[in-house]
């Protein structure tokens, strides 16, 4: 890939402020100041912007302990913060996409990459991978509800897919799905007539959040990634 795009995708200024970051010798790869803007970067070569240095991965994998409050879209609304902020200091931000958004009010596990094939693997509802939430709800629930939400409930005039119900206490449970509607899980319950009080995602497939803190993101580890595509 051209220097001047990967820079400029990484949002570091257009092009143009690119090829004059270029001109005033700001620009290295791997320790060696480069001149043409149409420079070829390959796989691993390392680049420096100023004093920041990143290295050129094809593929980034990473995940994210999302806290309430924070918005799964790229830019900031007046009143809740993109989950970039949270990113901040990783330089892919700006070229991963979430697999699969959570809303402001569900924390946990966002997933994030900018490699396609398997952000088709994950939210593709015929490969049936579950995703995993913590579910707080208000009221209790019958063992005919529980039956309900395994065997799927109506939702957006359609019925859900199976969801696979573990109870922990008489009001929460893990609930895993494998689909991904727009509030599919808070629909799920006022279906049932119930309310949900507190959802987190815990994992998506086999990945989890481990002892990932609230606020942190990791990149995801050779083994894993590889692992993914197995
Ligand atoms: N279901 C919901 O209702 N919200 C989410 O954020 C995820 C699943």
């Amino acid at each position: 890939m051209r220097i001047d795009k990967f820079i400029a995708n990484l949002w570091y200024g257009s092009r143009k402020q690119v090829g004059e970051y270029i001109k005033n010798e700001y620009i290295a790869v791997n320790d060696e100041t480069i001149y043409e803007k149409d420079y070829e970067i390959h796989y691993w070569d390392i680049i420096s912007i100023g004093e920041k240095k990143i290295e050129y991965k094809e593929y980034i994998y990473l995940l994210l302990n999302k806290p309430v409050w924070y918005i799964s879209s790229k830019k900031s609304e007046w009143w809740h913060p993109s989950y970039l902020e949270l990113l901040e200091n990783c330089p892919y931000g700006q070229i991963i996409d979430i697999v699969g958004r959570l809303d402001f009010d569900t924390s946990g596990f966002l997933l994030l990459t900018n490699d396609g094939s398997l952000t088709h693997k994950i939210i593709s509802p015929k490969k049936d991978i579950f995703k995993k939430y913590y579910v707080v709800w208000a009221n209790n629930i019958s063992q005919k509800d529980r039956e309900k939400l395994e065997s799927g409930v109506k939702i957006d005039d359609t019925i859900s897919k199976p969801a696979k119900v573990e109870i922990i206490d008489e009001n929460k449970i893990y609930l895993s799905i494998s689909e991904g509607r727009f509030h599919q899980i808070k629909k799920m319950f006022e279906s049932i007539g119930n309310k949900v009080i507190e959802l987190k995602r815990v994992s998506i497939w086999w990945l989890t959040l481990w002892n990932l803190p609230l606020w942190e993101w990791k990149y995801l580890t050779n083994e894993e990634v590889k692992k993914l595509f197995e």
